[in-house]
């Protein structure tokens, strides 16, 4: 099997809460690398690895908004030059450079540039993490290391039918009428694909009961508007409105902002968000919410993982079928193999 990310992009790699005064290592793209902040508090984002004698950055510390390599000390400024070598006192003009890679914190989230450098671009980041940060909402994050590939991850996200068997005894346990009966609109424009169901005068969802906005017995009807941006996030924004009283819904009650980087082919970051616009603030609330996220998405863990072993040992040689549900999967995976193949393309020319 081929890569199946493109590299050219931005890619999610932490929290702002995760990068404190230590260096944070993480993999992704199969790179190894290792984040900091300078002395002016900005994310640095090196290869993981000394040109001395090959340690790991990680292994060190952040000095003076430099990081030290944990073996001998040498230091390395955020662009990944050697400033010091503690041991003597000529830098070697050659070899001891860092690799670095464009990086940016946006609404409490990380993110770097992993392909070629000149391209990178701010506005390349979708801007949908402001409800991370916006005082319009109430947010909470999480963050889940799967062993699945990451499209597995995000098929998850674009097929929601799977709320009645995964989350059969959790958050969807309200049944399946409402996924099932109403088919699912898909839209693609350049690299993003719009996802969309409406489901009139169904029962309110466990979140929307929770935060006060219905009561158990109303009849609602709800919608669902899911936007991928390719190639790694994806946003969900759900809604309701008193039975019969709109024709066109807007009005989130919650969004679920995604991220998904590949770590390895096989592994995956996956870093979430629940924005509410009901009952702000109200920490029993939040702490509910985030528990309740929290179990789903091991629910979700838990299944990815087992599908990624099954496919690791099939024998048949044969593609993933595809149901009505996965049109947007379907949709999302034909965008990223075009942006893969147009980087092959250019590699080659
Ligand atoms: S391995 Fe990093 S300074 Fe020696
Ligand atoms: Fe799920």
């Amino acid at each position: 099997m081929g890569r199946t990310y493109p590299l050219n992009h931005w890619y999610a790699i932490a929290t702002s809460a995760e990068l404190t005064d230590r260096p944070l290592a993480r993999m992704i793209c199969n790179i190894p690398l290792v984040m900091f902040r300078d002395k002016d508090g900005a994310v640095a984002v090196l290869e993981d690895i000394c040109p001395h004698r090959k340690a790991p950055l990680s292994s060190g510390f952040v000095v003076d908004g430099a990081i030290e390599c944990g073996y001998h000390g040498a230091q390395f400024d955020a662009q990944g030059r050697c400033i010091h070598i503690p041991s003597q006192d000529v830098i070697p003009p050659r070899g001891m450079t860092v690799t670095r890679f464009p990086a940016l914190e946006r609404h409490d989230m990380i993110f770097a540039w992993i392909g070629d450098d000149k391209r990178a671009t701010p506005d390349g980041i979708p801007d949908i993490w402001s409800a991370n940060t916006d005082p319009g909402w109430t947010a909470v994050h999480g963050y889940h290391h799967v062993k699945a590939n990451y499209l597995l991850v995000l098929d998850n996200l674009a097929d929601l039918t799977h709320l009645a068997f995964v989350h059969r005894s959790t958050i969807g346990a309200s049944g399946r009428t409402g996924w099932f009966n109403n088919p699912l609109r898909v839209a693609i424009d350049g690299d993003t694909v719009r996802t969309s169901r409406t489901m009139r005068d169904i029962s309110p969802s466990g979140f929307m009961l929770m935060t006060g906005r219905f009561a158990p017995t109303d009849r609602i009807d709800r919608f669902q508007t899911s936007d991928f941006f390719a190639p790694a996030f994806f946003t969900v924004v759900l809604g309701g409105e008193p039975a019969g009283t709109q024709e066109e819904m807007q009005r989130p009650h919650h969004i679920v902002l995604n991220s998904v980087t590949p770590e390895t082919e096989e592994t995956s970051h996956y870093f979430w968000s629940v924005c509410r616009t009901a009952a702000l603030g109200d920490q029993h609330i939040t702490d509910e919410m985030y528990r309740l996220t929290r179990l789903a998405f091991d629910e979700d863990a838990d299944m990815l993982e087992r599908q990624q072993q099954a496919i690791r040992t099939d024998r048949s040689g044969r593609p993933l079928m595809n149901f009505q549900g996965d049109q947007g999967g379907a949709a999302m995976r034909k965008v990223i193999a075009r942006l893969i193949e147009a980087e092959t393309e250019e590699q080659a020319a």
